[in-house]
């Protein structure tokens, strides 16, 4: 009995679990009611009792040997399930990939588009003093647009403000450009509007600007139709209708026929079969001699758009606070080469 003993206790000792399921087993084989080790328990009354007490100490130790393999294999293998089951935070992140902005898209498809006719890209501050934004534009001193209801204003006297259009670029190419001019600059701009659907405080812009000798009406127009079936395709249809801008003249603003419907009517056009998508005109002969450009000699036409009234036609977006929220539902819709 010593013997038989001594060599279960060697295999006990020897024994190793790979997972919880072999280590079960073991203790089943031991410890369980028809257990090796309960076995020797039951076998313990044919102990001749000048033995009793040395068999029960090896009996004892046996089991003791049993239980303590049971409790230190578990959790050596309960600590190998955690770690396979934590987040390894070690790891290289997963590689998710971005996509442009579809404002940035459209921003670049439009640039695209004016660069294949010659025109460059300007840029220029978001802060604006009068001059800039408003004066060398020919807004009269009390045009409401110089109102703190509309213009988000830094300092007052001299006058700060975050710039209402992207034509306060127009002005600096102006100043320090000899012509021929040909530029577009987008940008960011600032209203003070109520946020809505269609409205934002923030938004942006594309404007451009062509100034040479003998720019005329028709230059304009054949620009714009270019444009417009470039970047809206080729079946698309536009109009002319008559506006105001202080800074050209004669202005109008250009619609073209919907995208959406075909020109038929929806709600998008308000079954006009016709959407507005920029303002336009012949530069002012006034904005030319602000900025230090003869008037005798040059004549230029200006436009000037809203990329998000141009993204939300091209893609059917019908709110405009999307562009802003950053949802990435919304922005993964988005693929683009450019
Ligand atoms: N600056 C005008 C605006 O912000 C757009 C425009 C530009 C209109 C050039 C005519 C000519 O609405």
């Amino acid at each position: 009995m010593k013997d038989k003993i001594s060599n279960i206790l060697e295999d006990v000792k020897k024994f190793n679990a790979e997972n919880l399921d072999q280590l079960e087993a073991f203790r089943i084989k031991y410890l369980s009611k028809k257990g090796i080790v309960t076995g020797l328990f039951s076998d313990f009354k044919n102990v001749a009792p000048e033995q009793r007490k040395e068999m029960g100490q090896l009996m004892n130790g046996l089991k003791n040997a049993v239980q303590e393999k049971i409790i230190s294999l578990k959790e050596g293998l309960e600590k190998t399930t955690e770690s396979v089951n934590k987040p390894d935070l070690t790891l290289p992140a997963e590689a998710t990939l971005g996509s442009r902005h579809p404002l940035s898209i459209v921003r670049n498809e439009i640039i695209d588009i004016f660069a294949c006719i010659g025109f460059t890209v300007s840029e220029g501050p978001e802060i604006e003093d009068d001059f800039h934004n408003f004066s060398a534009l020919n807004f009269p001193a009390d045009h409401p647009a110089r109102d703190m209801q509309d213009t988000f204003f830094i300092e007052k006297d001299p006058d700060i403000a975050l710039r209402t259009h992207t034509s306060s670029v127009q002005v600096r190419v102006m100043e320090n450009t000899t012509p021929p001019i040909r530029t577009i600059s987008p940008g960011r701009v600032f209203r003070n509007e109520a946020i809505s659907a269609r409205a934002h405080c923030i938004f942006h812009q594309v404007e451009g600007l062509y100034v040479d000798t003998d720019v005329s009406f028709a230059d304009l127009k054949q620009t714009l139709y270019y444009f417009a079936k470039e970047l809206f395709g080729e079946k698309t249809k536009t109009r002319f209708r008559p506006s105001y801008f202080p800074f050209t003249e004669p202005s109008a603003e250009m619609d073209i026929s919907c995208n959406i419907c075909g020109g038929s009517g929806c709600n998008i056009c308000k079954y006009s079969g016709w959407v507005e998508i920029l303002g336009c005109g012949m530069v002012d002969p006034n904005v030319l001699d602000s900025c230090g450009i003869d008037s005798d000699k040059y004549t230029g036409f200006a436009f000037g758009m809203g990329i998000e009234r141009i993204t939300m036609l091209k893609y059917q977006i019908n709110d405009l606070r999307l562009f802003f929220e950053n949802d990435v539902r919304f922005l993964n819709q988005f693929k683009s080469t450019i």
